[in-house]
């Protein structure tokens, strides 16, 4: 389908994706902890943002014959005073002074006069002297959430991000995911930290072709692909003796023998010029392939291509029209993809598939109306393709939930349950109306469904990733989801829903070490920049735990498993 892609090795549209996973897989994990907090009725404290300008303040009278730690004291105290009159200089200067005369065992004293000088610099915005000052506190006590966290903010004004992940997770960490501050920035950090891994993994990547099965699966989400049509038809003779060209690429297709059908495309649109037939569909057929494999600059010029060519079947264009609108989805240009799906509904207003798949983008912009009216539209020209009927159930189910029209829910569960019995060889109708029940906690009957749809598509390894998290959110069984994530692993070592799912469940187990794993992996599967700095915020946040956790010598978080 148009936006399968759009998360990776999982042909799963992110929307569904979110809706199994919650905000943990779809957003990130920064995210996930702010959840855990909303969840528990917390609402923002922003006394963290005051605390960010505070120092650390004990007064005492001055006594009549003073130790070198009172006079330290003391001058700490007028230089809290200066810094309160926002004189930060003169602040400087008395903790200067502080530092200087407190004796060298007084390690909680010392850290409070580095951090309170630290607090000065702050104000000024020197950076590097914010660092240093923390650094300094930090020696003496370790664990100062107040100096970690100013650390952090410096870290992030010079945008040194990993350091500055490190310091916002130890103060997550040992406020136990309270300080919403914190878990902001977090948030924050993480996806600049994932950005940044993310584009110089995308410039070494090489492309990579998903499972056969997914591979069918994108070119079934099209009830009016010409080419595949083509492809499948048995009306055009492959030929005797050898075959090249296009008709190779379809002999490849035939035998599953994917890895072929670039080059064949290639050869017949090299060698065409006067005597090829199959020239578009070559290009066309070509630019799937390399779409499929993540080759994206190489697949929009061949879209290009065929778009702007004079002599082109309609249809074809129509269907290149709504791959390159997918394309630009995934690669975040909302904008042209739009244009892509309007041309598309001019020239083929007709076409089912145009409306098919700009509903699903639609859903996933969150728009629901007017996804509905696009599956309304696709299903009314084409009324038997399962795919587009279950998916316009689903549109109008999500809003009847928004608009909580109740005799219109109803309706709908129930389109739902006659869409099974009508299109009962469709997995994806089990699949989708399972999730619907899980959303509606009717679990024992979600997993019927689930189970259902394995008998229809037993090779496919999201349907066992959905029963996992089923089982999670059932009976809180991580064993048994566990179990059910490594069988997916087992039956499709691409599928990148399974990897990113169960990472995600192992750093909640507090498993960090094979999370990352397991996050890599998908980040080897991932095709897009997008699903690759989703991915790279995932590692990133279990591998800062990891670092922060032995060096503290704090046990990494152990969240209950409520996604
Ligand atoms: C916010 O947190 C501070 C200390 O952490 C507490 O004193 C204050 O009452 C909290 N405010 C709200 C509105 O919960
Ligand atoms: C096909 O043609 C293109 C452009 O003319 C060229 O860059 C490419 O190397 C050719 N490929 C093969 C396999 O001949
Ligand atoms: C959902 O219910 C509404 C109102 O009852 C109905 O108009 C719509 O066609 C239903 N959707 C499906 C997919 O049957
Ligand atoms: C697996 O099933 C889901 C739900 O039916 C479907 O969307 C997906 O395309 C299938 N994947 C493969 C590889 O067939």
């Amino acid at each position: 389908m148009a936006t399968s892609s759009s998360s990776g090795g999982s042909p799963f549209p992110k929307w569904q994706i979110a809706l199994a996973v919650g905000a943990t897989g779809a957003i990130g994990l920064g995210y996930w902890y702010l959840r855990q907090q909303y969840k528990e009725g917390k609402k923002a404290n922003l006394t963290g943002i005051k605390n960010s300008i505070s120092i650390d303040d004990a007064s005492q009278d001055t006594p009549i014959t003073e130790t070198p730690l009172q006079l330290a004291q003391r001058f700490k105290n007028e230089g809290n005073l200066q810094f309160k009159k926002g004189k930060y200089d003169e602040a400087i200067s008395f903790y200067n002074k502080a530092i200087e005369v407190c004796p060298e065992g007084q390690k909680l004293d010392l850290a409070t006069f580095y951090q309170n000088r630290a607090a000065a610099y702050e104000q000024l915005k020197k950076w590097s002297s914010v660092i240093t000052d923390c650094t300094k506190a930090l020696e003496q006590n370790q664990k100062y959430e107040k100096a970690l966290f100013r650390r952090a903010k410096a870290y992030e004004a010079i945008k040194d991000w990993e350091n500055c992940l490190d310091d916002v997770t130890a103060v997550c960490l040992i406020q136990n995911f309270q300080h919403q501050n914190a878990l902001v920035m977090a948030d924050r950090v993480l996806k600049e930290l994932g950005k940044q891994h993310a584009a110089e993994a995308i410039k070494v990547r090489k492309p990579r072709l998903p499972s056969n099965q997914f591979i069918k699966t994108y070119f079934t989400s099209f009830s009016e692909d010409p080419v595949y049509k083509k492809l499948i038809s048995t009306e055009e003779p492959i030929g005797e003796g050898d075959v090249s060209g296009f008709l190779k690429a379809k002999l490849a297709f035939a035998t599953e023998n994917f890895e072929e059908i670039i080059p064949a495309c290639t050869e017949e649109i090299n060698s065409s010029e006067s005597e090829s037939h199959f020239i578009m569909e070559a290009l066309s057929l070509r630019a799937s392939f390399l779409l499929l494999s993540g080759g994206h600059k190489d697949a929009l010029e061949d879209f290009k291509s065929i778009i702007e060519a004079t002599n082109c079947d309609v249809k074809i264009k129509v269907n290149t029209l709504i791959k390159r609108a997918s394309l630009h989805m995934q690669l975040d240009n909302i904008e042209e993809c739009l244009e892509d799906f309007a041309k598309a509904a001019e020239l083929g207003p007709d076409i089912s598939d145009v409306f098919h798949h700009r509903g699903q983008v639609k859903l996933l912009m969150d728009k629901t109306e007017e996804a509905r009216q696009d599956f309304s539209r696709a299903v009314e020209l084409n009324p038997d393709f399962a795919i587009a009927v279950v998916q316009k159930c689903y549109a109008d189910y999500r809003y009847a939930m928004i608009s909580q029209n109740v005799a219109m829910l109803m309706q709908n569960i129930s389109d739902f349950k006659k869409a099974t019995e009508r299109f009962s060889s469709c997995a994806e109708v089990f699949v989708l109306y399972g999730q619907v029940l899980t959303e509606r906690q009717e679990f024992a009957e979600a997993d019927k469904l689930y189970l259902k749809a394995l008998e229809i598509e037993p090779y496919n390894a999201t349907v066992l990733v959905h029963r996992g998290l089923l089982q999670l959110q059932w009976k809180g069984n991580i064993e048994q989801a566990v179990e059910l994530m490594k069988d997916a692993i087992k039956l499709d070592e691409k599928c990148e829903f399974a990897y990113e799912t169960l990472g995600t469940v192992e750093v909640q187990r507090g498993n960090l070490v094979v999370a990352v794993d397991l996050f890599d992996k998908a980040i080897g599967l991932a095709r897009t920049e997008t699903e690759m700095t989703h991915l790279f915020s995932l590692k990133d946040a279990a591998i800062s735990q990891l670092k922060v956790t032995t060096k503290l010598g704090i046990g990494p978080q152990l969240l209950k498993p409520n996604i």
